[in-house]
């Protein structure tokens, strides 16, 4: 079955990258020129999405103003004949179609997840964490959709992580399918040294059936007093098995001081207007 459907979960405080995310949703904060979920809805889109539920709260209205029209500057750059960045601005507007909602109370990703099940129920469907960007020139999110159209199980985007950072992620117990791909049995959110299955962790992109909303309903609360995703994930898991596909591309977190600014500095060289002039700048710094 064709993945057709994207959420993105974008109602988090981001309490790790204050005081940014303080009045500005951090899922907008600027990669160079282009905010990260603007990155994130382009690899839903080429991933095949049609339909995306954005998850919103208080206070990110400048997520659904960024994919509207904007009639004030469209007008002002035709005027000025400004015709790329008319088109480019356009262009956001038109990207897919793209719907919210509003998650009342920051519970967790899990509870974000469940404030998509009338937008989902009863088809697959893709999440793309909001404050995780990933580079690559095949989509993340694609993979996983192809995994999941291959399958027939849930799917989870992974990458091995560092042991001493496992405890901030979950941990998984995978045993290898194909080249990337492998099954996961079991996972567990937050591991302590003792709980961890393995070096693997989802970073950020999962595929799921429309049956993890009954999970998630009955779901009590997990680490952090958190309606966790990974909590419902690990049900699924041991009920029918998913499979964990270690996606090409680099992940950028950008609800992470670190995770930004690698993110700038990447995308930052790569730029066709910055590129060279910011590699030379970097070259010039005495560290
Ligand atoms: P995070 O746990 O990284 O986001 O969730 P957070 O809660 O904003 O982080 P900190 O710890 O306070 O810095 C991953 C994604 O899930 C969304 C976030 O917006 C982020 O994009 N999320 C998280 C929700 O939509 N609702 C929630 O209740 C929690």
């Amino acid at each position: 079955m064709k993945i057709k459907k994207a959420v993105i979960p974008a109602a988090g405080l981001g309490t790790r990258v204050l005081p940014a995310s303080k009045a500005m949703p951090k899922e907008m904060l600027p990669i160079v020129d282009k905010p990260a979920i603007q990155y994130i809805v382009e690899e839903a889109v080429r991933s095949g999405i049609e339909d995306i539920l954005i998850i919103t709260s208080r206070g990110k209205t400048t997520v659904e103003d960024h994919f509207d029209r904007s009639p004030e500057l469209e007008e002002r750059l035709l005027r000025a004949g400004k015709m790329q960045v008319y088109h480019e601005m356009v262009a956001i507007s038109e990207l897919a179609n793209i719907q919210y909602v509003r998650q009342k109370e920051t519970k967790g990703l899990g509870h974000a997840v469940l404030c998509a099940k009338s937008f989902a129920a009863g088809e697959p469907f893709a999440v793309l964490y909001g404050d995780d960007v990933i580079l690559s020139d095949t989509p993340a999110c694609g993979e996983l959709c192809a995994a999941y159209e291959k399958y027939g199980l849930g799917v989870a985007g992974i990458k091995p992580v560092a042991t001493e950072q496992l405890y901030k992620y979950c941990s998984l117990a995978v045993e290898p399918l194909a080249d990337r791909i492998f099954k996961v049995s079991d996972m567990v959110e937050k591991p302590k040294p003792e709980e961890v299955f393995s070096n693997y962790a989802i970073l950020g992109r999962v595929v799921l059936p429309s049956d993890i909303f009954d999970i998630l309903t009955d779901l009590p609360p997990g680490a952090g007093g958190e309606i966790q995703l990974t909590d419902a994930m690990k049900i699924l898991a041991k009920r029918d098995g998913m499979v964990g596909v270690e996606f090409s591309g680099e992940r950028y977190d950008m609800g992470n001081k670190l995770g930004i600014l690698k993110a700038i500095v990447q995308v930052g060289l790569k730029h066709p207007e910055v590129g060279n002039e910011f590699a030379e700048y970097l070259k010039s710094i005495k560290i």
